[in-house]
């Protein structure tokens, strides 16, 4: 029986977790939940995993619900280092979870991490951490897990080729994505994700932040990782090999599939509620390169993030409020790649390898991106 943590369970990902959980009651229990403000949802998942531990960011939580005794209300940090954890899920957004990761690494636990922005920031620190603490980071992201299913038992590596569904807004006419409206950017054809996310893949920011976190989770030189747009999103990634041979990870585009892997590695069982792969009902598997006019903040926001250093926490900033001013209205769709540019330029990296640099990058372009889209904001005013 494997104990597991879920920070951000109310989410997508924390919501698919704990379905793969009430699949396998036998395998997994569910000793805390953590959540932001959905105190609801909280609320329910509490009756039905009965967790010893529960965290809300909701400020009125306790005041408006009575739980049993034995389920104690305490922080993400203190929750993920318990004994009695063995696999801390992070599928919370941004960078809420920072500080855990870090004490769960320290605590030589198992992370099954959905959420990339951490490892974005940080990917060479936490993964340094993790060596050293001897802790084990599995992806559940579907295209970093995919890489990590083709790479068991076979180190020889030549490239890996991420694939990418493109978005919600792949085929629109590239004259009408500057005015795109927010309803249409979350139409994503092939995945029900959570907000942050679905902008992410229209503009392909999800993509920069999937190479970083392959370039960090598996070692990889930044010229071993391609990206090509795949708009049926079956293969969920690439790996080929030194002799040629290519492996590719194909499943239905269900993200209990990897979330299953991740906890269930390296054992595979059959999940009667997952939708399967059937091929023969599929009549054509696509591939095309990026089309830079579509998606411009990929070339723009790789270019920096192979500088290394603080520079991707930079982007992670950045991307945090276009998409959240996006989402809100004061930035069009089309302003975005112009606002990583004009961020990106007035940065000057201050490394010193330590997670405070990293953090304080973040803050630092969070600040400068909120000031850059309220200047456009009075420009067209
Ligand atoms: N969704 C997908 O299919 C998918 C696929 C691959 C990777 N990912 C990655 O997985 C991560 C989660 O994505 P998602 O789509 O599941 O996001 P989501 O639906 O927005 O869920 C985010 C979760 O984080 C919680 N949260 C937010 N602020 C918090 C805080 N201060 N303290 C504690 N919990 C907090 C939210 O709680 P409340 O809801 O209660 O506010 C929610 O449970 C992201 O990094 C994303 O890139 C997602």
């Amino acid at each position: 029986m494997k104990r597991i943590v879920v920070l951000g369970s109310t989410g997508s990902i924390g919501r698919q977790t704990l379905d793969v959980v009430r699949s396998f009651p036998q395998n997994f229990k569910i000793v805390g939940l953590a959540a932001g403000s959905r105190g609801e949802k909280l609320s329910e998942q509490i009756t039905e995993f009965l967790p010893e531990m529960i965290f809300c960011n909701e400020k009125n939580f306790l005041q408006n619900n009575n739980f049993d005794s034995s389920c104690h209300l305490v922080s993400m940090e203190e929750m993920v280092v318990q004994e009695n954890v063995d696999i801390v899920v992070v599928a919370t957004s941004g960078d809420v979870a920072m500080n855990p990761i870090v004490n769960a690494i320290r605590a030589g636990k198992i992370i099954a991490l959905a959420n990339k922005e951490p490892i974005v920031i940080a990917g060479k620190f936490l993964t340094d951490l993790a060596r050293e603490c001897q802790a084990e980071i599995r992806p559940l992201d579907s295209e970093p897990n995919a890489i990590w299913q083709c790479l068991q038992g076979d180190p020889s590596v030549s490239n890996v080729i991420i694939t990418a569904s493109g978005g919600a807004l792949r085929d629109w006419d590239i004259t009408e994505l500057y005015n795109v409206k927010v309803k249409d950017a979350l139409n994503h054809p092939n995945w029900q994700m959570g907000e942050k996310i679905t902008i992410d893949s229209a503009t392909m920011m999800n993509k920069v932040f999937e190479v970083i976190e392959a370039h960090w989770l598996f070692g990889l030189s930044w010229s071993q990782i391609s990206v090509y747009v795949h708009p049926e999103s079956l293969i969920h990634s690439m790996v080929e090999f030194v002799d040629g041979s290519i492996k590719a990870a194909l499943a239905s585009p269900d993200m209990r599939i990897p979330i299953q892997y991740g906890l269930f590695y390296p054992d595979r069982f059959f999940n009667p509620n997952v939708s399967r792969l059937d091929l023969l009902a599929q009549k054509n598997l696509n591939f095309s390169p990026l089309d830079n006019k579509r998606y411009p903040c990929f070339n723009i926001a790789l270019e920096y993030a192979k500088k290394e250093g603080t520079w991707p926490a930079v982007l992670v900033g950045i991307d945090e409020v276009v998409v959240e001013t996006f989402l809100n209205g004061k930035l069009k769709f089309g302003e975005i790649p112009k606002v990583f540019e004009k961020v990106l330029s007035q940065y000057v990296d201050h490394n010193d390898g330590s997670l405070k640099a990293m953090i304080d990058a973040v803050k630092w372009s969070k600040l400068n991106t909120y000031e850059i889209v309220n200047s456009i904001g009075d420009n067209d005013a």
